[in-house]
C-alpha cells in the first residue's frame, strides 16, 4: 500500500479513536451549586450581579467584589430575600492587595473557595489612535491581567481541594475581531487563550477551567443606541439573566466553551473561522466610519463627565 494511503488510514483512525475517547470518557464529577462558595467580580451591576443572583438562587454561598461598595450592598440586598449568606467585599481588581483581601477574606469566612467567576471587565470602542494610553492599561490590567492573578490566588485552596471551577466572562468579539474595539478584542482573545491553556495544565487536578463568550447583551456596557444598531443588523440582545440561567445550565453539563447570541452571530462566527475572507468584507461594509464614530460618543461622554466613567 503506498505511503498516501497509509497517511490518510492512519488520519482516519486518529479520529475515529480521538471521538471514542471523548464519547467514552467518564463524566466529571457532578457540580453541588447548594452551599458553593462563589466569588463574583463585578457583581455590582450588570451580568455579574445577574450571576449573584442565580447562583444564590441555588444555594450557593456568593461573594460579591466590585469597587461601588453602595452597588455591592443593594445586590446584597436583592438576594436577602431567599439567601442570606452574602459576602460583600469592595474590590478594585486592578490593585494587587485588595486582590490579595478578596481571597484571604473569603478562606477566612468559609475556608475554600468552589467557583471563581473573573468578570468584571470594561470596554473601549472607536478608533484607536483616539484611546487615551491610560485608559488602555487600565482595560488590559483589568480584563486580563487581574483575571489572571486572581486566578493564580484562588488556585492553592482549589487544588489542596482537588475541586474547583474557573469561570472567564471573555466574549464572542474575543473570537470575532472586530473592527470597533481593536483592544478590547485583543484582552477578550488573549481570556480565551489563557483558559485554554490554563485547562491543559490543570487536566488530573479536579480544577475546570469554563470560557463564557458572551454575545451583545443589555448591560451598561451596551448603550442603547448601539443596542438599536445590531438589533436593526438582526442581531440578538440577551438579557443578563438569561446568560447567568444559560451559564449554569451548561455548566452543569459540562461544557467547557459557552456560547452566546443567535443565528446571525453563530454564522458570523462560522464565517470567520472557516472563511475569513468574507467576515473582513462583512466587516468592510458594515463598520462604516459613522457606525464608528457611534460607537465613540459614550467614550466622549465619558471623558466630558470622568465622574461618570465606568472604567
Ligand atoms: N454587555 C455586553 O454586551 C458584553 C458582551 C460580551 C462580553 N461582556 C463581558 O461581560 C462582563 C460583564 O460586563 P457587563 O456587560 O455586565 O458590564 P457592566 O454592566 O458595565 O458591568 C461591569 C462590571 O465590572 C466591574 N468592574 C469594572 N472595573 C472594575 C475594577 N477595576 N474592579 C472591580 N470591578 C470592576 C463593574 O463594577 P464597579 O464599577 O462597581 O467596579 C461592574 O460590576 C465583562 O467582562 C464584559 O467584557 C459583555
Amino acid at each position: 500500500m503506498g505511503r498516501f494511503r497509509w497517511f490518510v488510514l492512519g488520519s482516519a483512525a486518529s479520529v475515529a479513536a480521538y471521538w471514542l475517547v471523548r464519547y467514552l470518557r467518564p463524566e466529571h464529577s457532578p457540580l453541588v451549586l447548594k452551599q458553593a462558595v462563589v466569588i463574583i467580580t463585578g457583581a455590582s451591576a450588570g451580568i455579574g450581579r445577574a450571576y449573584a443572583l442565580a447562583f444564590a438562587r441555588r444555594g450557593a454561598r456568593v461573594v460579591l467584589a466590585a469597587r461601588r461598595a453602595d452597588l455591592l450592598e443593594a445586590v446584597r440586598a436583592e438576594i436577602a430575600t431567599y439567601a442570606a449568606d452574602v459576602l460583600c467585599v469592595p474590590t478594585d481588581v486592578n490593585d494587587d492587595a485588595q486582590l490579595e483581601r478578596l481571597v484571604r477574606t473569603t478562606l477566612e469566612r468559609y475556608g475554600r473557595i468552589d467557583i471563581l467567576i473573573n468578570n468584571a471587565g470594561v470596554v473601549m470602542q472607536g478608533m484607536l489612535h483616539n484611546h487615551d494610553p491610560q485608559r488602555v492599561r487600565a482595560m488590559v490590567n483589568t480584563n486580563l491581567a487581574a483575571a489572571i492573578n486572581l486566578t493564580r490566588l484562588c488556585l492553592p485552596s482549589m487544588l489542596a481541594q482537588r475541586s474547583g471551577t474557573i469561570l472567564n466572562i471573555s466574549s464572542v468579539g474575543g473570537a470575532v475581531p472586530n473592527a470597533t474595539t481593536p483592544a478590547y478584542t485583543a484582552t477578550k482573545a488573549g481570556l480565551n487563550a489563557f483558559s485554554s491553556a490554563l485547562r491543559r495544565q490543570l487536566e488530573g487536578t479536579g480544577v475546570r477551567v469554563v470560557t463564557v463568550l458572551p454575545a451583545y447583551t443589555d448591560t451598561d456596557m451596551l448603550s442603547p443606541v448601539i443596542q438599536d444598531y445590531v438589533r436593526n443588523l438582526g442581531f440578538t440582545v440577551d438579557t443578563p439573566y438569561y446568560v447567568a440561567e444559560h451559564t449554569i445550565d451548561a455548566l452543569l453539563k459540562g461544557e467547557q466553551e459557552i456560547w452566546f447570541g443567535g443565528f446571525t452571530t453563530r454564522a458570523v462566527a462560522w464565517l470567520e473561522r472557516h472563511v475569513p475572507f468574507l467576515s473582513t468584507l462583512l466587516q468592510r461594509w458594515l463598520i462604516t466610519p459613522e457606525v464608528i464614530a457611534m460607537m465613540e460618543e459614550p467614550l466622549v461622554a465619558q471623558k466630558a463627565d470622568p465622574q461618570g466613567a465606568q472604567q
